[in-house]
């Protein structure tokens, strides 16, 4: 398939300020997109500033917003728009875990997962389509996990979110595919980065690194736009022996 460039395009990748993020924002930047990341820590936002600006030829724009918050979100798509031109691709990559029996889990607990992971990509996808529309087209991707399809006990609303962002995204594929606007979810499995409170060094020997997910992210954009490849795993090819 012929490879497009990324030279010029503009992103906006929601949780860019760690993590998958990060890395995904640094790689595009390195390929001469323009990016706008968003967080909810300003700290986190500043710190990631640099990291990115050094990666490459493109540009960067950090934006707090909430990914729950509708109205915090389209006002970063809107910025986003204002700063670069318009937009082509959105990276719904903003994810948090809480990982308790159903019996132990808070309301609020259960609701910060699914208002994150699932209502909040909603809220991005809303708010681009009719940016990505304006442009003639673009690509939506949206970083899901295995625990959307492998389900673990722990992990209700963790697997629930990403069960119906799996859904969500291949209904929404259906829905804009004849707008030029692709749609994609990438299904991780362990990577490491200090997801859920955790140790972003613990397991970095054998887990898949934030760079192999970006490195998806980035071939699922240059791809040839006559194709698709809709539902993307990625595991650790030689996961830690239970
Ligand atoms: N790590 C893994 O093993 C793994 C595996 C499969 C899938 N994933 C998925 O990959 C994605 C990124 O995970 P990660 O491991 O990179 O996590 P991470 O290191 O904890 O980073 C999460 C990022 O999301 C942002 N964020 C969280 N809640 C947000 C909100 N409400 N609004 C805006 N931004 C928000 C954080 O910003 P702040 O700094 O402001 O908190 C941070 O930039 C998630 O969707 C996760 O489910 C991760």
């Amino acid at each position: 398939m012929a490879m497009q460039s990324l030279r010029g395009k503009v992103a906006l990748v929601t949780g860019g300020s760690r993590g998958i993020g990060l890395a995904i924002a640094r790689a595009l930047v390195a390929d001469g997109a323009h990016v706008s990341i968003t967080g909810r820590s300003a700290a986190h936002l500043s710190a990631a500033r640099p990291t990115i600006e050094a990666a490459g030829p493109g540009s960067v724009e950090t934006l707090q917003a909430d990914v729950r918050r509708y109205d915090e979100v389209k006002g970063a798509i809107d910025a986003t728009v204002a700063r670069f031109g318009g937009l082509d691709f959105l990276i719904n990559n903003a994810g948090v875990g809480i990982f308790t029996d159903v019996a132990t889990m808070t309301p609020a607990q259960w609701s910060e997962v699914i208002d994150t992971n699932l209502t909040g990509v909603f809220n991005a996808c809303q708010a681009a389509l009719p940016h990505l529309r304006q442009r003639g087209g673009g690509f939506i991707i949206n970083i899901s996990s295995l625990a959307g399809k492998n389900p673990f006990k722990g992990a209700a609303a963790y697997c629930a979110s990403k069960a119906a962002l799996n859904a969500f995204s291949e209904v929404l594929m259906q829905e804009v595919r004849y707008d030029n606007i692709r749609v994609s979810y990438v299904m991780p499995g362990s990577v490491a980065t200090g997801f859920s409170n955790g140790d972003e060094t613990k397991g970095a020997d054998w887990k898949s690194s934030t760079d192999d997910i970006a490195a998806v992210v980035v071939d699922l954009l240059r791809s040839d736009p006559r194709s698709l490849a809709s539902r993307v795993e990625v595991r650790p090819s030689r996961p830690q022996k239970k």
